[in-house]
Order: C-alpha cells, then structure tokens, then sequence
C-alpha cells in the first residue's frame, strides 16, 4: 500500500480543526498542525494543545500572515488542509500563493466544511460569507492547484443541542420554531465524522479536484422530520411555529450580529433546502458514506439520545 501522505493541517486548534488533526493523526498520516505561538500558550487551549502532542502531532509555529513560515512548514507535507474560521476564510490567499510557491502539495482541502458555496441561494450575511470561499475556490482552480472542497453540512453539535433554536440551551420541549415549511431536508454530522471522512479523502483518486458532500441519509432530515423524532423520544408532542420565508428574511434584517448571520444560513438550509436541492453529479462530485462504507458514523437518532 501507497504511504500515507503528511497532513498539516492550519487552523487545527479551532472548532472543527481539532477532530481533523485528531482523525489524521489516529489514521497514521504522520500529522502536522500550524500554531500560531500566542496559541501555544494559551490556558483555553492547552487540553487541545497537549491532546495533539500526546498523538503525535508535530506542531509547528506559524501563521498564515507570515508567508515565510507557511512555505517553509508546506515544504514538509503533501496535503494541506486549512479549517481557519470566518476571520481568516478569505486571506486563505496567501496559502494558496505559499502552495504555489512550493509546488510539492498534492492536495489542497480549503476551509469549506459547510454547504457547498457554488450551489446556494443565501441572502446576506450569509451570501458573502459563501461568496468568500467560493472566491477560493476560483483562486486555487485558477492555479492549478490539486483539490478537494469538504461540503460537510451542518455540524451537529452546532445545531442538534437545541435543535436550531437561537438563544436556546436545550432541545424544546414545549414548543419549536420551524423557518419556512419544515419540509425541506438538512444535512446533521457529527464533528469526528467530518474529521474522520474528511481525512479519508485526503489521498483517495476518486475525491480529486472534486467536492466531497457528507450527505449519509440517516443523518439527512426535514425540520418536520427532526422535530416528530425528538418527539417519539421525549414521548410528547410538541406546539409547532412555523415562520414563513418572508418573515424570516424581515427578521435577518432585523437581528444584531450574530444572529442575523445564523438566521441566514438558516434560511439557505431550511427554507431554500441548499444542502439538498440538487443531485450530486459525478462531474463535480462525490458522496463520503457511499465511498466510505466502512465508517461507522453517529446517526442523528443516536446523537439526540444524549439529550433525552
Ligand atoms: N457547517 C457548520 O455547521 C459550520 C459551523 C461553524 C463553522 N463552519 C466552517 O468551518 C470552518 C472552520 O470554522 P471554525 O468555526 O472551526 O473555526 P474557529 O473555531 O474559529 O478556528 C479557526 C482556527 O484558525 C486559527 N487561526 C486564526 N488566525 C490564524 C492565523 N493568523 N494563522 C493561523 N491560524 C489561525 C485559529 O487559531 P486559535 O486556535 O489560536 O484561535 C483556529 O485554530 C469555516 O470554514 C467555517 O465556515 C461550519
């Protein structure tokens, strides 16, 4: 069997970086992560820090504003996966331009891990939000640059703990707030899932140049759906709201930062159904739970049961 590539992963220590470079490094790709030194000695950090360093990861002082450390640690591996936050999504630039510099990366997986950019229909904030990576993906298509974009859909433990009620810190009980009809389907995985499938196509021919959608149908669910599964667990029925579009696009309007960015994205998955309004189409992509048939993902059923 071919070696496992060296991953080095930039933006490792964040939200959903930390399950990336935990899945790289337990599949035996030797594993770098980039960390910017302020990181390393941080107290927020340091389970993260010393997580890694007890699987092996070789951490690296860096920063994607200091080109000279980006190229000199790109030099070192052959794939690089960038899981930097919104801050940072569209100076993800300058590790395009480093990759291009060195010439050795085989594969470039840029911060998505999202819905998939190219085919959303957002209004703003959100819209530009998806625009930025979408400018991304032109810039590291424009260069040549071998890739792969992870549309991972909604991260489950952003949304399940309260089943997408804003401000909530407990799954409803009594009564749900449903944007638009409750009809069309989202997409819920678990963050080891998104780490674990994510590696997975790292040095697989058939995720090249394409986008890889964790869309497993068991974690693929109408809010309607979801709501009447959370039911049959609690064994309650429970009042539901329903707000339609053009109330929620008023509210959007409405809403402070951050709200108005989550009720964005909201609208795009639930109301436009951006997560699974169109048929992935073996030109442009590729499905993780059929690739990767032996993963044993955590399904939206077993996922609720904690909160029962
Ligand atoms: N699908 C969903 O439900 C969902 C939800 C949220 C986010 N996302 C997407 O997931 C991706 C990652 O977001 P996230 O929330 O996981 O990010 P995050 O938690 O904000 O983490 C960002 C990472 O980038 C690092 N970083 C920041 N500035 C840097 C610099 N100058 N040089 C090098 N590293 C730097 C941070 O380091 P420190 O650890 O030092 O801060 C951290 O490791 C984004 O594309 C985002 O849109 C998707």
């Amino acid at each position: 069997m071919a070696e496992k590539s060296k991953v080095l992963v930039i933006g490792g220590t964040g939200y959903i970086g930390k399950f990336i470079v935990e899945a790289s490094a337990k599949s035996g790709h030797p594993t770098f992560a980039l960390v910017r030194e302020s990181t390393l000695s941080s107290p927020a950090k340091a389970g993260i820090v010393e997580g890694f360093k007890s699987l092996g990861v070789n951490l690296v002082h860096g920063d994607i504003y200091d080109q000279e450390s980006l190229l000199s640690v790109i030099k070192q591996v052959d794939v690089v996966i960038s899981a930097v936050g919104q801050a940072q999504l569209a100076d993800q630039d300058r590790i395009v331009v480093a990759i291009k510099a060195a010439g050795n990366i085989k594969r470039f997986l840029p911060s998505e891990f999202g819905n998939d950019v190219d085919r959303v229909h957002a209004v703003d904030p959100a819209k530009t939000a998806f625009a930025i990576k979408a400018k991304i993906r032109r810039l590291v298509e424009a260069e040549g640059i071998p890739y792969t974009y992870v549309a991972s859909n909604f991260f489950a433990g952003y949304f399940l703990p309260t089943l997408s009620q804003p401000g909530a810190t407990a799954p409803p009980r009594d009564k749900v707030v449903i944007l638009g009809d409750g009809n069309v389907k989202a997409v819920f995985n678990k963050e080891d899932d998104i780490g674990t499938y994510t590696i997975k196509a790292v040095d697989d021919p058939r995720t090249l140049n394409k986008i890889l959608y964790i869309k497993p149908p068991a974690n693929t669910y109408s809010f309607n759906d979801l709501v009447s599964l959370w039911e049959r667990k609690i064994g309650k029925t429970l009042e539901r709201v329903y707000v339609p579009e053009e109330q929620v696009l008023k509210n959007i309007q409405e809403a402070a930062v951050p709200l108005n960015v989550i009720l964005a994205i909201s609208h795009s998955v639930f109301v436009k159904g951006d997560q699974t309004n169109f048929e992935i189409e073996p030109s442009f992509g590729v499905e993780a739970s059929e690739l990767y048939p032996d993963v044993k993902y955590t399904t939206v059923d077993q996922y609720l049961d904690q909160f029962v």
